[in-house]
């Protein structure tokens, strides 16, 4: 049976009582419209705890102006099903003023290093929204790990830094991209895709791949590679708004004698703006 609670005291009984018993506890953060990656989190948190707490909020602070904050799909119905079916032991549905009692702007988490750059650039704000909610959140729930995707390559590293920075006592657990059948990572923005834009959506994974294949093959002309993805890209009908080759542990700009590596990349099809990345590890064995 799975609980639902919706404020802080609710929150907190359950909590307690699991945590009397010595129950370790997994939190898993999400803005709902589940689909299988999200399902996927779920499954990773149970193998890591005795008590799975899986909490949906769409969160306005990380939503620029003209984004799709009042469009965000809303599916609790489908959502709680699809969490009870998959073993999570408590729903966490917070409102605004839950989650930010004292106003949006009372105070603000952030991480300016690897905020900047990448998404950050294009979405001003949008990670200091991020850190802050899962700073909420990793206090309401004091977890003993919390797990996020890679999808969110970004966002992985952005929580990963500040939980490190400010010895926050929680694991962290990434857990690799969850696809289509086709290549396309599982996103709830894919449904902003017409019919046509869908089938053409696997390019940005494959303009992904291509740049993997070129970097496992010894290639370190970055600007070059970077540039015909791009133009691939273009040629599918995205409007791509970056593709980069960084260092997968820190984002930095890699030299050629780096070996850990992520090719991420942005781009916009139709009304959707998709994101996608791909790991790359040059060790030789
Ligand atoms: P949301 O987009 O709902 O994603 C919730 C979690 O699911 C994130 O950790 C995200 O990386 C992961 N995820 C999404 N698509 C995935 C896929 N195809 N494969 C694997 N994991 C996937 O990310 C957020 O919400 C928010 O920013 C949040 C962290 C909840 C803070 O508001």
């Amino acid at each position: 049976m799975m609980l639902e609670v919706a404020t802080a005291a609710q929150l907190r009984q359950a909590l307690d009582e699991w945590r009397s018993r010595g129950e370790r506890i997994a939190l898993v953060p999400t803005m709902g419209n589940l689909h299988e990656g999200h399902l996927q989190l779920v499954d990773c948190a149970r193998e890591r705890a005795d008590r799975v707490v899986v909490s949906l909020f769409v969160n306005p602070t990380q939503f620029g102006p003209g984004e799709d904050l009042d469009n965000y799909p809303r599916t609790l119905d489908d959502d709680r099903a699809a969490l009870a079916a998959r073993g999570a032991d408590l729903l966490f549905v917070p409102d605004e003023a839950v989650i930010y009692p004292h106003g949006r702007e009372a105070c603000v988490v952030s991480v300016p290093d690897l905020s900047d750059m990448l998404c950050g650039a294009a979405r001003p704000g949008h990670f200091d929204g991020v850190a802050t909610v899962v700073s909420k959140l990793l206090n309401l729930v004091a977890p003993d790990v919390a797990v996020f995707g890679e999808k969110d390559f970004q966002q992985l590293m952005i929580i990963r830094r500040m939980v490190a920075d400010l010895f926050m006592p929680v694991t962290i657990e990434g857990v690799p991209t969850c696809r289509e059948v086709d290549g396309l990572a599982m996103s709830s923005r894919n449904r902003y895709l017409s019919e046509d834009e869908r089938r053409r959506a696997p390019a940005l994974y494959q303009a992904l791949q291509r740049v993997a294949g070129a970097l496992e093959k010894g290639r370190t002309d970055y600007d070059a590679l970077v540039e015909s993805a791009r133009k691939f890209l273009s040629e599918k009908g995205f409007e791509p708004d970056y593709v980069e080759i960084r260092r997968s542990d820190d984002l930095a700009m890699p030299t050629p004698s780096d070996q850990a590596l992520v090719v991420l990349a942005a781009a916009r099809l139709g009304k959707a703006r998709l994101i996608d990345n791909l790991r790359v590890s040059l060790e030789t064995a």
